[in-house]
């Protein structure tokens, strides 16, 4: 019998490189053998699995274009009879589309939500059917907390999974967990330039990026608690909460 049939085993989405990657990793150094999704990135796929094997885990790679929405209970069959501890799905893929609400067309709009809402939805129904027990976290974002966002279409696919996350958790309560992680600055597009960085991180109270070890450790209590669902974990520095509105105080004039 191989190890894989007694280790618990977790499906990464996007987990060929960036985030993903480190979710994985993360997840093989709790034990887990890994289901890992990737869509273009084979190559990135292939290296990354070496890396969870030199930490012992098994690895299934699952190429799928979660666009293709019929395909996804097949993507969660095929992790589980790879693995039948199945027991962790995280939703990390996503997809990033520039433009605010006036340039963006309805193409845009499916194209976000077909990938950031639609496709964990599909993935958490097929996951939570066929589990006794288990633990979903979605990828957020910490722009949820902000209606003003030059990425308009892709703010309200995480908006809308932040909502998803909550309804799922009651539904599929008590055998499955629903949480969420939303990020802040942590692996910012490498097109970023310095000065915007230094900007964005002068507007956080922390006054620094975080770290992938930063997301991870959120990942680790959300997947070790088993009494946390429905929550939604910030990991930004409190950049989400620091909202500078107008106040008497800082009034020039008379107020
Ligand atoms: N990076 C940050 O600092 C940050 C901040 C806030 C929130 N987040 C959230 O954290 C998560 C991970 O972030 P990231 O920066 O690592 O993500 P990313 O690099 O933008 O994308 C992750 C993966 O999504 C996959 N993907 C895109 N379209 C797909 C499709 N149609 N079908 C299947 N897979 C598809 C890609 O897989 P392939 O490469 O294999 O094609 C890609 O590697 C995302 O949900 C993101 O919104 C990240």
């Amino acid at each position: 019998m191989s190890n894989s049939q007694y280790r618990p085993a977790a499906l990464v989405t996007g987990a060929a490189h960036r985030l993903g990657r480190e979710f994985a990793l993360a997840l093989a150094d709790m034990g887990h053998d890994i289901a890992l999704h990737y869509h273009s990135s084979l190559e990135s796929a292939e290296s990354t699995a070496g890396e969870l094997r030199e930490r012992g885990a098994e690895v299934d790679l699952l190429p799928c274009d979660l666009s293709r929405h019929a395909d996804l209970p097949g993507l969660v069959e095929r992790a589980r009879a790879r693995f039948p501890h199945l027991s962790v799905l995280v939703n990390s893929a996503s997809r990033y589309a520039a433009g605010n609400l006036a340039s963006t067309r309805p193409e845009t709009v499916f194209d976000q939500f077909a990938v950031n809402l639609v496709a964990p939805m599909e993935l958490m129904r097929a996951f939570a059917a066929d589990s006794e027990s288990g633990c979903i976290i979605n990828i957020i974002d910490n722009k949820v907390a902000y209606a003003q966002y030059d990425y308009a279409a892709y703010l309200l696919s995480k908006k809308s999974l932040a909502e998803a996350t909550r309804m799922a958790a009651l539904e599929y309560a008590p055998r499955v967990r629903v949480n969420g992680i939303s990020p802040g600055v942590v692996m910012p597009m490498s097109s970023r330039t310095e000065d915007y960085l230094r900007w964005r991180l002068d507007g956080i109270p922390l006054k620094r990026q975080g770290e992938p070890a930063n997301l991870c450790r959120a990942l680790r209590y959300l997947v070790e608690n088993d009494f946390v669902t429905g929550q939604i974990l910030t990991v930004d520095g409190g950049e989400g909460m620091f909202q500078v509105g107008r106040h008497s105080e800082n009034y020039p004039g008379d107020a």
